[in-house]
């Protein structure tokens, strides 16, 4: 057996119906919130995220599959959504095209991440941005479309968490205090945060290295740098929340692991899930549109992981199972049973034929089994009358029907 690539994995039937699920509700959200669906290919040139995401990103350092093609291009497998949702909206004038560009797209990204629980080289997103509104008030919208959309799939335990991480008017001053704050103790800290501190001393807020903690608890903090303009906004998505009774909390350590994010940042947080807790993250990315090569244009967003909204998914027990299990006793019946199976599943039902012929027993067990509601009967003789046999499989409970009626009688059950 050649195994699976490490990080990926199956969605085997019995998990796939998890999926549907979650799925169902993200498309039924997007849609009652106005966005549209935009499929972008998984691969993309590499400067896209290079320029996107951001140089000074894990991602980008660290966790592309990226390669060379046979003619020679650099590409990758997308790690994340955005950047090319950006393209997209960019290369096919959306902006046009839509009165209020609001787009979702649902898929695989590719991380080459170290797997763990809730953590995988292939993961599966839904993602949704925004284009055109730098208003505090899609802000707020975006986070309560998220935190309805957790709330939708009764995962129990989760947490809002927003910030603002300002903009390229107040970021450096903010930055400054950063290296400030750390002086002497940064040649204690580890390596990944001695290069944060030299290319995006934000990100050493992402520092997990227990030992650093201490250092980094008793830095300055984003919210206490803002400009004018970034406070008020900021005051302002949380007078929305307010008003939309969302409960949340201001972390001033949330400045998330990508490079573009300006003002608001958001996470929601599932305490089930153990050490990769959030089921979504997203934020407001003002240049990232220009950056890339369209008009100025604001943007804000958030990426959900679906393993992860799997995994925090309460347990159902309504196993898919067909109707009706349709067994043939005999030569000519078989060729009936599947004429029949046919016609079952015209009508709307989820039909199952025996495809060996085994004894009356053995295909009824079989039905048993595959949880079937009706076992339907085709025996010769019963044919020859034009009928066939019904067993209401939790009951036990069996009957002739007319074989003509038999559709109409089980659709109608
Ligand atoms: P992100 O925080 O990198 O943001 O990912 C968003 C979500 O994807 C995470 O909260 C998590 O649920 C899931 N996720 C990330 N990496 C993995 C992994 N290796 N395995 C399983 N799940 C994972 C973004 O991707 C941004 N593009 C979000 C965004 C959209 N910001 C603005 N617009």
């Amino acid at each position: 057996m050649i195994p699976g690539v490490r990080g990926t994995r199956d969605i085997v039937p019995g998990d796939v119906e998890r999926w549907q699920h979650v799925e169902a509700v993200a498309r039924d959200v997007c849609g009652r919130y106005g966005y549209r669906e935009l499929r972008t290919p998984i691969i993309e040139r590499e400067e896209l995220f290079a320029k996107g995401t951001g140089e000074s990103t894990d991602i980008v350092q660290k966790e592309m599959y990226a390669f060379t093609d046979k003619g020679g291009e650099r590409v990758t497998l997308r790690p994340e959504a955005t950047p090319g949702m950006v393209r997209a909206y960019v290369e096919h004038a959306l902006e046009q095209a839509l009165a209020v560009p609001k787009l979702f797209t649902i898929g695989p990204m590719f991380r080459y991440e170290r797997p763990q629980k809730g953590r995988y080289r292939q993961f599966h997103q839904l993602n949704v941005e925004v284009f055109g509104v730098a208003d505090a008030a899609l802000d707020a919208e975006v986070i309560e479309m998220a935190c309805t959309f957790v709330e939708t799939l009764a995962i129990q335990g989760t947490e809002l968490v927003i910030n603002s991480v300002g903009c390229p008017a107040c970021r450096p001053a903010f930055s400054e205090a950063l290296l400030n704050g750390l002086g002497e103790d940064l040649p204690k800290l580890c390596g990944d945060c001695q290069r944060r501190a030299a290319t995006n001393p934000l990100r050493i807020f992402d520092c997990k290295v227990a030992a650093d903690q201490s250092v980094i608890d008793q830095l300055p903090h984003s919210v206490d740098f803002l400009c004018d303009t970034c406070r008020e906004h900021f005051e302002a998505v949380q007078r929305y929340l307010r008003a939309y009774e969302q409960p949340f909390r201001v972390s001033h350590r949330l400045v998330r692991g990508l490079d573009y994010y300006t003002r608001t940042t958001f996470e929601i947080l599932a305490s089930q899930l153990g050490a990769q807790n959030a089921l979504l993250g997203g934020g407001r990315y003002d240049g990232l549109v220009k950056q890339l090569g369209g008009a100025d244009r604001p943007g804000i967003g958030f990426a959900a992981g679906l393993e992860r909204l799997v995994l925090a998914l309460p347990g159902t027990d309504d196993e898919v199972a067909p109707d009706v299990f349709v067994a043939a006793l005999g030569a000519a019946a078989r060729e009936a049973a599947f004429v029949l199976a046919r016609a079952l599943r015209a009508g709307g039902l989820q039909t199952l034929v025996d495809y060996e012929p085994r004894s009356a027993k053995a295909q009824l067990k079989r039905a048993n089994r595959a949880r079937a509601r009706y076992a339907v009967i085709v025996g010769d003789d019963e044919l020859a009358r034009g009928e066939v046999t019904v067993k209401t499989m939790a009951t036990g409970e069996q009957h002739s029907v007319a074989r003509d009626g038999v559709v109409a009688a089980l659709s109608s059950s």
